[in-house]
């Protein structure tokens, strides 16, 4: 006879959190996707300049302040999944948003043993979230909440080795804050970054022979990598 595995991820406290946070993420979603169905074309186009923009971005995100803009439930799996395989103690997830992911990452150190998560978001009221729910699920222990943008809060002070990084906020600042965490990652560790197809610097850098990398793409929108040397 087996025994069941109870996870973090299934306790009566995250679980339900969950499922009501990724409910408000998918009306959000809808809201989002309609409002940008309405733009005229010349608003589209500042939209995606500001997208690809290494300098813009924080515009584009105050838009979206009210949107988790959250990681898929499957990617929030993985995640989980990552962090328990890899037994990570050390994750930097650059883009908190509401603490989707966060919680996610927070569950598999848990279940780990502990560990420490730094996270970064630049938007007061969404790291304020963040926080509420981080502590709803009773993980905020676990996790460092860096305010302010990810450039300046993830350049200094890192945990001296890194398990496992998760890439979710401005996409076109990928390689910027691979550059920081890069001399932090430990062989093996792993770097999933959402949405990585509109950050094609980044996926040109990781897939490159040589780059010191592993990588592929996973999912439709998520490139996994791992550091081999
Ligand atoms: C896609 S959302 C993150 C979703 C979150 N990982 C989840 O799955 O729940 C991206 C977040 O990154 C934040 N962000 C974008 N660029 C940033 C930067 N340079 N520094 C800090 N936060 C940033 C945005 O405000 C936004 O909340």
């Amino acid at each position: 006879m087996t025994t069941p595995t109870m996870t973090s991820l299934a306790i009566t406290s995250l679980a339900p959190l969950l499922d009501r946070l990724f409910l408000e993420a998918e009306a959000a979603r809808g809201a989002t996707q309609a409002a940008v169905a309405n733009l005229s074309d010349a608003d589209r186009t500042r939209v995606t300049r500001m997208m690809r923009s290494k300098t813009d971005y924080a515009e584009l995100y105050g838009l979206l302040k009210d949107d988790p803009l959250a990681v898929s439930r499957e990617t929030g799996h993985l995640l989980y999944m990552l962090a328990r395989s890899s037994r990570a103690r050390t994750i930097v997830e650059f883009g908190t948003s509401f603490g989707i992911s966060t919680l996610h990452l927070a569950a598999g150190l848990r279940d780990n043993g502990g560990g420490r998560l730094i996270t970064s978001e630049f938007e007061p009221s969404k790291a304020a979230r963040a926080r509420e729910n981080l502590s709803a699920g009773g993980l905020i222990d676990l996790v460092e909440i860096r305010e302010g943008d990810a450039l300046n809060t993830l350049s200094a002070d890192l945990p001296e080795t890194i398990d496992l990084v998760l890439l979710d906020g401005a996409k076109a600042l990928y390689p910027e804050i691979l550059d920081l965490v890069e001399g932090h990652l430990r062989p093996g560790a792993i770097i999933v970054a959402d949405n990585a197809d509109d950050s094609p610097d980044y996926l040109a850098r990781v897939r490159a022979p040589g780059s010191g990398y592993m990588s592929t793409p996973f999912a439709e929108d998520v490139e996994l990598s791992v550091r081999i040397n």
